[in-house]
């Protein structure tokens, strides 16, 4: 409606100040600048990404919005949370401030990282009328601005892993938000790229996270597309990983990355003992259970080989499972 447009408007307007304001403040906080030095980026790339600073107090940013905006509207935009005896408070206090755009640069929504080891690392955005993290991906805007044509992205799991990324000429790496990659995630980044590159952390919630994607990915995978799995060392994250071994070395890894199609059977192969017929009965469970999500495809048929061979089951007899008999009697 008319009136929803307006106050989407009136929100786009606030989100543009707050950024701006922000910014600045990141300009006349000496900490917060030699908190990115440290961390090795250049002043370009932040101004590039936005970066910011949202001073160490609990209505700086309010006060500076509420010359031109209301409360509530504040509070809707995520910048204030609301108080139970009424007013408000900075959501972000003290914190690098990452501005998230939509794909038409406009800011949506923020995430800030303390600079020392307080809890949590990082205060995402709320949902907000603009702000849906299940569709939003840090740095694709920024990615589109940087290349005409994209031939690549490589899905990370953090700000500073994209932006670091950045930093060394690798301009084409996003993010998700806090959550883990989702359908939506995938088919905004099929509408770019024919090819995407999860790489996640080489930690526990790093592997967690790409089986996760993987999951995700199942039933909206295509034969036009491409898909690939990049495993860091452990305790390494792309930042890291760049950082230590250059553009050129990180680039040249993506030709070792592990095939959607490969890490399916691979991990879950690991996870069953095969050499008995129980642990390859659980294993052809799970795997049918997991391919009944993946819409026909040359894809889909390659991989029931691939387990055809691997285990000596007839291809056709995998998709049979538990379920299709259930089926067959009701
Ligand atoms: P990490 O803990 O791996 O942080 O979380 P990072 O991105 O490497 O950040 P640095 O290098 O320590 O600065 C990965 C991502 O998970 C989300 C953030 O999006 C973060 O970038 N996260 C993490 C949160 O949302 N909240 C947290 O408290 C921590
Ligand atoms: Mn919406
Ligand atoms: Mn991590
Ligand atoms: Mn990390
Ligand atoms: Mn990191």
């Amino acid at each position: 409606s008319p009136q929803q447009q307006q106050k989407q408007k009136g929100l786009v307007d606030l989100m543009a100040e707050a950024s701006t304001y922000y910014q600045k403040q990141l300009k006349l906080n000496t900490a917060a600048v030699e908190y990115m030095k440290n961390r090795g980026l250049s002043g370009e790339i932040a101004q590039a990404y936005g970066v910011g600073y949202s001073k160490k107090s609990w209505d700086a940013a309010i006060k500076h919005l509420s010359s031109r905006y209301r409360q509530e509207q504040i509070v809707e935009s995520g910048i204030a949370i609301a108080k139970d005896e009424g007013g408000s408070y900075d959501r972000y206090r003290d914190r690098i401030m990452f501005p998230i755009r939509n794909r038409k640069g406009q800011v949506i929504g923020f995430g800030g990282r303390v600079m020392g080891d307080d809890t949590p690392k990082y205060i995402n955005s709320p949902e907000t009328p603009l702000f849906h993290k299940s569709n939003e991906l840090y740095g694709l805007y920024e990615a589109r601005q940087a290349t005409r044509k994209l031939e690549r992205i490589i899905v990370v799991e953090g700000y500073m892993d994209v932006i670091s990324l950045a930093q060394f000429g690798i301009t084409y790496g996003v993010a998700t938000l806090g959550t883990a990659t989702t359908q939506q995630h995938i088919e905004i980044l099929y509408r770019t790229v024919p090819e995407i590159i999860f790489c996640f952390d080489g930690d526990r919630a790093g592997k967690e996270a790409a089986w996760r994607a993987l999951d995700n990915t199942l039933p909206v995978l295509r034969d036009d597309k491409a898909i690939h799995f990049m495993f860091l060392p452990d305790g390494e994250d792309p930042d890291s990983l760049v950082r230590s071994i250059g553009k050129e070395a990180f680039e040249e890894s993506f030709s070792s990355a592990t095939p959607l199609s490969a890490y399916f059977i691979e991990a879950l192969s690991a996870k069953f003992n095969i050499t008995q017929n129980e642990g390859k009965a659980q294993f052809l469970n799970e795997a049918s259970t997991l391919l009944k999500k993946v819409p026909e495809s040359q894809l889909k048929d390659l991989i029931l080989q691939d387990i055809a061979k691997l285990t000596g089951v007839d291809r056709k007899s995998i998709l049979k499972g538990k379920q299709d008999v259930a089926e067959q009697e009701t």
